[in-house]
């Protein structure tokens, strides 16, 4: 069989497609059309040589945008062994869009270089980011699930022994994951199944089974559901309490923490455990129904971003990663969450520091809604165990 001129270009471009398809596949879903266009010769086959210049010219440029969109976050290790991103993109919103386009934000998320996300049972974003994991290894942003961070958390309805398990599969069902990075109990309390954590009637909030419900979150672990296990909102005195039966110590405890609330009794408590601690709202949940305007209105934050031309964001997620502290940033803006990742290759100053250290501290989110007179939960003070 005789091969024309234009079955040859043909062949050459196949052969190129599937060299990018092994060797770079992060380009590939950019530059698709272009196989198709020149495949069949642009300029009337008269030229081929040009084409193929033009078009391994076009290769090589959007090459050099996805490594200038994509920012490198630096990975933590925990004591689980298992590594995460210092950096995580949170995808709780009081209002959520819908799946589709919330896949397509998260995949956006992950082409500018975020490799961490943080949903939960609870956030009804599960199947985004099921599907936005599916999406970036269909394209070849990732070539392996691995590459990923995933993280959801056990709703307080499930918090009991017999519940965990059931509860995670649904969540990977949901996710359409064979596992999570890590399972997270959501707060250390227990809500009737149905009840609504804003607005509880009495007898709603139940005994909470601390040591039941860790060693079922243990059993998880085991299974290989989940690489690794943690606890979010838990106190010093709680995490004492856990640790006391635990065979699994917790990698984790994710807790609300920005300038304006500082966790300066569970920093160093965690830190001594070997416990990472992960900090949620971090820019105080600015504009959100449970948020604060304490730390992107602080004219101490201010003062600092002016004088070294970083964002107010930027300061706080950089003096949240400067504590050893791995942010859990929401933004579903494009500008924002790039802005949110520049914050890993400068530094805030003694200086500064000092300066952050004076701002006044208020827990945003005191979760009072747990409290009744008559519940296992009596006042604040019991929920945090002084730590307000
Ligand atoms: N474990 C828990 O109990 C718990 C509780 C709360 C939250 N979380 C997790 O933590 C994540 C983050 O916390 P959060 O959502 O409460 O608060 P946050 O990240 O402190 O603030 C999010 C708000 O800030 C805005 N924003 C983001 N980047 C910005 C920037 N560069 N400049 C100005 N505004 C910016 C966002 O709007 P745009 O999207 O419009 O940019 C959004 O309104 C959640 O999504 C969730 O995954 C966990």
């Amino acid at each position: 069989m005789k091969i024309t001129c234009n079955e040859k270009q043909i062949y050459i471009y196949i052969y190129i497609y599937i060299y990018i398809n092994i060797k770079k596949p992060r380009i590939l879903h950019q530059i698709s059309p272009y196989f198709v266009f020149f495949s069949f010769g642009p300029f009337g086959g008269h030229n081929k040589i040009l084409e193929l210049f033009i078009f391994l010219q076009l290769i090589s440029m959007a090459e050099e945008e996805v490594q200038k969109n994509e920012s490198k976050i630096p990975e933590i290790v925990l004591n689980s062994g298992h590594k995460m991103p210092a950096l995580g993109m949170g995808c709780a919103a009081e209002k959520l869009p819908p799946v589709e386009e919330l896949t397509s934000i998260l995949v956006h998320a992950m082409e500018i270089g975020y490799r961490h996300f943080d949903t939960a049972a609870c956030y009804g974003s599960e199947e985004a980011v099921g599907k936005a994991v599916a999406k970036a290894l269909e394209i070849g942003l990732i070539q392996n699930r691995d590459e990923l961070f995933i993280t959801s958390k056990l709703w307080i309805t499930n918090s009991h022994h017999d519940l965990v398990l059931p509860a995670l599969k649904k969540t990977l069902e949901t996710m359409g994951l064979e596992y999570l990075d890590l399972y997270l109990i959501h707060w250390p309390v227990r809500i009737k199944e149905g009840a609504n954590m804003f607005n509880l009637a009495e007898g709603e909030v139940l005994p909470f089974d601390i040591h039941g419900t860790w060693k079922a979150m243990e059993d998880c672990s085991k299974l290989g559901l989940t690489k690794s296990i943690g606890l979010s909102n838990f106190s010093c005195e709680k995490i004492s309490q856990l640790l006391e039966h635990a065979t699994i110590p917790p990698a984790i405890n994710q807790v609300e923490m920005n300038v304006s609330w500082q966790q300066r009794k569970l920093l160093p408590f965690c830190k001594e455990k070997r416990i990472h601690v992960c900090g949620w709202s971090p820019l105080g949940a600015y504009g959100v129904l449970w948020g604060s305007n304490a730390v992107m209105e602080s004219q101490i934050l201010k003062d600092i971003a002016t004088s070294k031309s970083k964002t107010i964001s930027q300061v706080a997620l950089r003096w949240i990663y400067e504590q050893g502290v791995s942010p859990i940033v929401k933004s579903f803006n494009e500008d924002r969450m790039q802005q949110n990742l520049q914050i890993f290759d400068w530094e805030l100053t003694k200086e500064e520091n000092v300066q952050i250290l004076q701002i006044p501290q208020r827990r945003v989110f005191r979760a009072d809604s747990f409290v009744q007179e008559n519940g296992p939960i009596k006042s604040v003070e019991e929920l945090w165990d002084g730590d307000i």
